[in-house]
């Protein structure tokens, strides 16, 4: 398949005679890749199940793990789903924003959208290329990340290139995503209170000032093997780079003797701003992955796929990086990171 590139220079003012051709493609049943402020998508129109289907070849992605679908209006929702009265306390906050919402889902939104559930995943992109593209194909898109299943998720067109070229239609390129991590998602349960399946840019803290949330297991730690994931994404190793990843907890000063105790030789650290001088005195061969402030977690969020993709492309035998914390924005560094490590932490 050829892919065709478009530019967009200025996200805020799209071309659209650019989303148009991209709009024609959805409704004739293709495949677009878009910018959105969390991180890149990959679209199909999510009510064409052959289009959807794609979405899943494409990507590689195992066909019971389900797509958001992707709406201009947060009142959309409606027509693909039931909404309650919480749904839209969360849509007046958040929405448009980096927030989907599980709901119970209506007939037209076909069960290969929803990987075989009685539920879909609505978001709201704050994007405007997002949302312009959506108004234009008139039906919502169904867009998981424009990544090769098993990799991180794209945050730059380079990374969707990098990935995807020659297995879509084509890439709307929008520059840099703005946050740099997925969305976060919540699921409305029955007795009005949210469970938390993904962190995100909407922290928990944020969401607690609507409802009570609590924080499905999965999100910090391992689910045991017999445990049915409440969010099927939960089971695979997502974001998960080719050398073993390792973060370390404690005493940043013991760092370099664990290191130098490893059987590597070529070692990758992923660290804050403010302990390079100290590593790189004493492991002048170990490369440095500069990881910003440990106080701008926007920045790292920012940054994290990248980085992960970049020390990825080194063959480096192990890198290792800070654990993050579990407060605010951090929970959702946390999370991609301990599942990219697959569990993996010292405590120094
Ligand atoms: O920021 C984002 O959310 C990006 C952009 C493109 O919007 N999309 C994204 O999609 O991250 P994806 O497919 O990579 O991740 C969606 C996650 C998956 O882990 C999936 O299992 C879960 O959402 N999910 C989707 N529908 C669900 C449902 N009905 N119930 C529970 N989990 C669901
Ligand atoms: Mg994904």
């Amino acid at each position: 398949m050829t892919t065709k590139v478009y530019k967009i220079s200025d996200p805020s003012f799209p071309d659209i005679e650019i989303l148009k051709k991209a709009a024609d493609k959805i409704r004739s049943g293709g495949l677009v890749i878009f910018p959105t402020e969390t991180v890149y998508g990959l679209g199909a129109d999510a009510t064409n199940e052959s289009a959807v289907a794609s979405i899943f070849s494409a990507k590689g992605r195992p066909s019971d793990n389900p797509l958001i679908i992707h709406i201009a209006n947060p009142n959309d929702a409606s027509n693909y789903a039931i909404t309650t009265e919480l749904y839209f306390k969360l849509a007046k906050r958040f929405m448009p924003g980096p927030l989907t919402v599980i709901l119970k889902a209506r007939d037209n939104i076909p069960k290969r959208t929803r990987g075989g559930l009685e539920t879909v995943a609505v978001r709201c992109p704050e994007s405007i290329i997002a949302r312009e593209l959506i108004k234009l194909a008139n039906t919502p898109i169904a867009a998981p990340s424009a990544n090769l299943s098993g990799t991180p998720s794209p945050t730059s067109v380079k990374h969707v290139i990098d990935d995807m070229m020659g297995r879509v239609d084509i890439i709307i390129d929008g520059g840099d995503a703005d946050f740099g991590l997925e969305s976060t998602i919540v699921k409305i349960e029955d007795d009005s209170t949210l469970t938390l399946l993904r962190p995100g840019k909407i922290t928990v803290e944020d969401l607690e000032e609507i409802a009570p949330v609590r924080i499905a297991s999965a999100v910090t730690a391992e689910l045991n093997k017999d445990e049915v994931a409440l969010s099927p994404g939960m089971k695979y190793r997502h974001y998960a780079p080719k050398a073993p990843l390792i973060l370390f907890d404690g005493d940043i000063k013991k760092l370099p003797e664990y290191i130098k105790n490893s059987a590597s030789n070529s070692v990758a650290v992923i660290a804050y701003d403010e302990d390079i001088s100290s590593i790189k005195a004493l492991l002048p061969c170990v490369r440095i992955y500069p990881f910003g402030s440990a106080f701008d977690t926007y920045f790292q969020a920012h940054n994290l796929f990248s980085v992960l993709r970049e020390a990825d492309a080194e063959n480096f035998e192990e890198i290792y990086a800070p654990l993050p914390k579990t407060t605010g924005i951090s929970l959702a560094l946390y999370n991609r990171m301990i599942r990219a490590a697959a569990h993996k932490i010292i405590r120094l």
